[in-house]
């Protein structure tokens, strides 16, 4: 790639370096009189330097556009086509919050997979996927795009999907380039307010918040993009100790920087920069590669090096990397990679991806409560209140490739499958139902609830001060009571919510945004031929004043060790306990399971030694089912504080009826190893505990020594 390098003018290399989306290369031109074309200081020249397009609908778009682009550019050039495939492109998979729920490896990693075949068909090259952002605070409206709260989460199915996406091979048709989003911290944006400050220590970034970053990169991502918020004062984009120190430095990363949307031209907004050109220079200072929808490089950069006031070096070792990211695409070979028509229409959405998504929905929905309502029968009557009983909006936030209207709803499904629903009305409050309505509902057994956020309550720029059940909804839990009669509440949201005002319900499975066989999967959990198996990524505050709570919180000096008996002065709530409604790591299932027996192969371990810790896990129920083994550290004594516990392994296992196994993991150092400020990686001797388990409210204890 350095022979092209050479070939090229300055403006051919800076015109490698801005992204556009695709409006720009399908316009007429002569007739954009004003718009984005002149806001932007566009012209037929800068668009055909470009050297990557945003989105793509088609096949045929993105034939249409490549072929028309090509003729233009002098060096035949081809263009990336990159585009958000998030959780699915034409098959929608549970939104990554609900995959994450699945505790499973491979739920993840098939998505990922599947996506990638179906919008690699659409010729798409790269996916700004996965989203890693560590969340902690469910007002965020982008926590519905996260893996969760527990660095090891993050990471694990960070690593999956970037192996699903790329599977070590990118010039193979049916494969996408994976871009890790949105480096760094975006997910402790302050008061859960999306695009709002971030003000993180380098400690909780190293040891928190890098995980998943650091996992894709590890796993081989070939992109990481730029997150909208600072880090100490200064813009993600335009940060150097981020891009160079961190990335490159420490990292190795030898992938391409991208901003996000117009982050690069928003560094003026949040005051670090004067203009466009300031960014600019700051931005190729830092080591951004490729400037996304904002057009602060080409404006501007070749002035900059004109009148050397930065490195020319700078913008060739960005276009190297560009160049070479084409050259390990195969776009050079084949600048139509992928693009099959024909495939595109029969791969996507067939019976093995249908399949695919809707075991991923039923490993990925979540039994929060149950009083032996579940599993019904299917010879109970049943009706379906609340403002989603017909929705088919089941997709969830990123998903516009996806199309909704293709979904069935949890309506259609129940009556293709005969079961006896004597009403079926959606309202978003009780008033909506009239005297007929009630005396219909009236003679069911059970009533279903469908309840929860509306689609877009979540996702980019939708975040909520108030996480509550949206308007009167918990009206109808009330409602159901009054009638005698058992309530199954199905909750459709993009992040926690607060419920303490639907405990009274007999049932509650959180469904999330399950994606394009969301109901199929539903009906199959709510008469057993499914059992729920998910457990939650994120914990569910009792309260707003709790936020933010997360799992992996430190002892602090004046810990609150009994709960429902706290002293005097230890670090509590007057009116709340500290523990969440439901904890990180929750979820119940159909079958009973029960834990016993945990042995460690040794009381004392030397620092290159493994240790292995095994635990009973017993199915004393005749039903089969699955369940999470979770592995939580302590460690009492470090030179920094610790988390009480953190997560440093879990393995899903499935038992038939009444049958019984045991489970184990093999610990090394590096489970027992932690982050400091630096980024190094440490392990201090001394105790450690383990808490192992699949209940956080009922974990076994055992501890141990390290030499
Ligand atoms: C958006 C999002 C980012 C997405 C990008 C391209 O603003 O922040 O996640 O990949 O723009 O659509």
């Amino acid at each position: 790639m350095k022979e092209l390098l050479k070939k090229m003018t300055l403006k051919e290399k800076i015109g490698q370096m801005m992204q556009l989306s695709p409006f720009f290369f399908i316009a007429d031109l002569e007739k954009e009189a004003a718009g984005p074309i002149r806001e932007l200081d566009l012209n037929q020249e800068k668009i055909f330097s470009a050297g990557s397009i945003l989105g793509v609908g088609s096949s045929e778009e993105m034939v249409a556009v490549q072929k028309k682009y090509l003729s233009k550019n002098r060096l035949g050039i081809p263009l990336i086509f990159m585009a958000d495939i998030i959780h699915g492109y034409k098959t929608i998979f549970p939104v990554p919050l609900a995959l994450a729920s699945s505790w499973n490896r491979e739920v993840v990693k098939t998505a990922a997979r599947i996506s990638a075949i179906e919008a690699s068909s659409s010729g798409i090259h790269m996916t700004f996927s996965p989203m890693a952002d560590l969340v902690r605070d469910p007002r965020w409206g982008r926590c519905v795009e996260s893996f969760g709260e527990s660095p090891l989460l993050v990471a694990e199915f960070s690593k999956a999907m970037v192996e699903g996406y790329q599977q070590n091979d990118l010039k193979k048709t049916g494969n996408l380039g994976s871009c890790v989003k949105h480096f760094a911290g975006y997910g402790a944006v302050e008061g859960g307010r999306d695009y709002n400050t971030v003000d993180l220590s380098l400690q909780t970034l190293h040891s928190t918040h890098f995980a998943g970053y650091r996992s894709a990169i590890e796993s081989g991502c070939v992109a990481i993009m730029t997150a909208f918020n600072l880090f100490e004062g200064v813009p993600c984009t335009i940060n150097k100790d981020l891009l160079q120190k961190v990335l490159r430095d420490q990292w190795h990363f030898s992938g391409i920087t991208i901003s996000d949307y117009d982050s690069l031209h928003e560094v003026i907004s949040h005051g670090v920069a004067e203009n466009s050109k300031d960014a600019a220079a700051m931005g190729i200072e830092a080591g951004l590669d490729i400037e996304m929808a904002s057009t602060c490089y080409i404006n501007h950069l070749e002035t900059l090096v004109n009148n050397h006031q930065i490195d020319l070096n700078l913008i060739d070792e960005a276009v190297l990397r560009i160049l070479e990211l084409k050259k390990q695409l195969g776009l050079f070979e084949n600048p139509y990679k992928g693009a099959i028509p024909s495939a595109e229409q029969t791969m996507v959405r067939c019976p093995e991806f249908l399949s695919a998504t809707k075991k991923a929905a039923t490993e990925s929905a979540v039994l929060l409560q149950n009083d032996g309502t579940l599993p019904l029968s299917t010879s109970q009557k049943i009706a379906i209140l609340g403002p989603y009983a017909a929705s088919t909006k089941t997709n969830g936030p990123w998903s516009w490739h996806g199309y909704n209207d293709n979904n069935a709803s949890l309506n259609d499904v129940l009556l293709s499958r005969k079961i006896p629903v004597v009403f079926s009305k959606p309202a978003d409050s009780l008033e909506e139902y009239t005297d007929h309505d009630i005396d219909r509902i009236r003679q069911a057994d059970i009533l279903l609830l469908a309840l929860g956020e509306p689609e877009n309550w979540s996702g980019e720029a939708h975040s909520r001060a108030d996480i509550s059940l949206p308007g009167k909804q918990a009206s109808f839990v009330e409602f159901a009571a009054t009638l005698n009669k058992k309530a199954v509440v199905l909750l459709q949201n993009g992040r926690p919510l607060i419920l303490d005002n639907i405990l009274c319900a007999s049932a509650i499975l959180e469904t999330w945004f399950l994606g394009s066989m969301a109901s199929e999967a539903i009906c199959d959990l709510l008469y057993g031929i499914a059992n729920p198996s998910g457990k939650l990524p994120m914990s569910f505050p009792r309260s707003h004043g709790q936020i933010p709570i997360y799992y992996n919180a430190l002892q602090t000096g004046r810990p609150n060790t009994n709960e429902t008996h706290p002293q005097e002065y230890v670090s509590k709530y007057l009116d709340s306990p500290n523990s969440p409604l439901f904890p990180f790591g929750y979820g119940l299932s159909y079958s009973t399971f029960h834990c016993s027996n945990l042995c460690l192969s040794a009381k004392r371990m030397k620092e290159n030694d493994s240790l292995v810790v095994s635990i009973t896990l017993e199915n004393q129920s005749p039903i089969d089912g699955t369940d999470v083994i979770q592995v939580y550290l302590g460690d009492p004594v470090a030179r920094i504080s610790r988390p009480v516990r953190e997560l440093i392994a879990f393995r899903k296992i499935s038992l038939k009826g009444n049958e019984k196994t045991t489970v184990s993991f093999e610990l090394t150092k590096k489970e027992l190893s932690y982050r400091l400020k630096d980024g190094s990686l440490v392990t201090d001797p001394g105790k450690f505990i383990l808490y192992v388990g699949d209940d956080p409210n009922q974990l076994l204890q055992n501890d141990f020594f390290l030499e």
